[in-house]
């Protein structure tokens, strides 16, 4: 057992910043002076109103979200949103387009299947999904009635390093696994949405920045709280939201504020990233899985020499306290997510132990 706090290298729930969890335990159960808990409170409460018009202003200010678009807390995590996505916009045309990038795509695509015609735009199936394709490699339909991809794709750890063109067909993104990681022009997108539990806050929420222009043309049987429009028309509570999962979204924007905003994350994230890339780079045991010009800045996947010998060291990185780093159950191998709350020192300190990994192991 850890007396002290591990590095939690999980890709999702994943490390919360500290100063976060310990505000939240401080105002656990009295929070400031209401002598309740947030959890506690009415959402249509004054004080919890306040609460939740800040969070979503700080998102707005912090991701530079234009008055065009608007910001929906919604519950059923990023899953939900792969059919909310197409039960709201596959009417226009019966028709989308989606880029094969990894799992999650694929799970997307699958569910957009039970409501329209879908067809792959791209995919980097070919070389088990090391790399993202490029823009003359994506054949978008006219007709489509959207454009999908995940941005970051948290299995293979492979990141979009460009903003797709699609001219003029609604682009819609899931950055689960990179939202407030850097800046974005969010008037280039129709719809971003993201799980809670990697950026952001606990998981069973999904922030959603839709381009309103796009809402209202959802399918009859959509159900209502997946409708887009209901959201919009009752700013993401047309029910009770996930109100404690909303607070704690608005204590990690204040802490990502005192980290110089998504401009500062950017630097930080690259930084931390880079270490550990340079570190792979030049191991002779150690080799990264994506392609170099695809590598996502926040899940670095690796292997060793052999999967006996990938165990053996997520085990004794475990009991060194370095924690979570077993790659996904479908690809196997390591994968150290290295998201926003993560410290520069928890990188640092992996790279040393994998450096002594190294020297006993060869
Ligand atoms: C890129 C991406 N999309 C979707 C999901 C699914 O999220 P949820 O479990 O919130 O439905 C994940 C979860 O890890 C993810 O990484």
């Amino acid at each position: 057992m850890f007396s002290e706090r591990i590095y939690n290298f999980s890709a999702g729930p994943s490390v919360l910043p500290l100063p976060v969890l310990e505000q939240a335990a401080a105002e656990m159960t009295n929070y400031r002076g209401s002598g309740m808990s947030v959890m506690e409170m009415s959402h249509r409460s004054k004080m919890y109103l306040s609460i939740f018009e800040e969070t979503k202003a700080d998102l707005k200010r912090l991701l530079k979200v234009p008055d065009t678009h608007e910001i929906l807390f919604m519950q059923g995590g990023a899953t939900l949103q792969f059919a909310a996505v197409a039960m709201n916009l596959i009417g226009a045309t019966g028709k989308a387009d989606y880029a094969i990038t990894g799992n999650f795509a694929t799970a997307a695509m699958k569910e957009a299947k039970k409501y329209g015609e879908v067809r792959i735009a791209a995919s980097s199936e070919d070389r088990n999904h090391t790399y993202i394709p490029s823009q003359d490699k994506l054949t978008v339909s006219p007709d489509a009635s959207y454009f999908y991809y995940c941005a970051n794709n948290t299995i293979y750890g492979t990141e979009w390093k460009y903003i797709p063109e699609t001219g003029g067909i609604p682009l819609v993104t899931d950055m689960s696994s990179n939202i407030l990681s850097k800046p974005i022009d969010v008037s280039k997108y129709g719809i971003i949405f993201a799980g809670a539990q990697k950026n952001m806050a606990p998981a069973g929420m999904a922030v959603v920045i839709i381009d309103k222009a796009l809402a209202g043309k959802e399918l009859a049987i959509t159900p209502k709280l997946i409708s887009y429009k209901v959201m919009i028309d009752s700013d993401s509570m047309p029910n009770t939201p996930p109100a404690y999962t909303i607070y704690v979204l608005g204590l990690v924007l204040k802490w990502l504020e005192t980290q110089g905003g998504v401009e500062g994350m950017e630097k930080i994230k690259a930084e931390k990233a880079k270490l550990l890339y340079d570190f792979l780079d030049d191991s002779a045991l150690f080799n990264g899985c994506a392609e170099r010009e695809a590598r996502s800045d926040m899940n670095v996947t690796f292997r060793t020499t052999s999967p006996e010998l990938d165990d053996k060291f997520v085990k004794e990185a475990a009991k060194a306290g370095f924690e979570n780093l077993k790659g996904h159950r479908s690809v196997g191998g390591i994968r150290a997510s290295i998201y926003n709350a993560m410290p520069m020192e928890g990188v640092k300190a992996l790279v040393e132990f994998m450096k002594d990994f190294e020297v006993k192991n060869k």
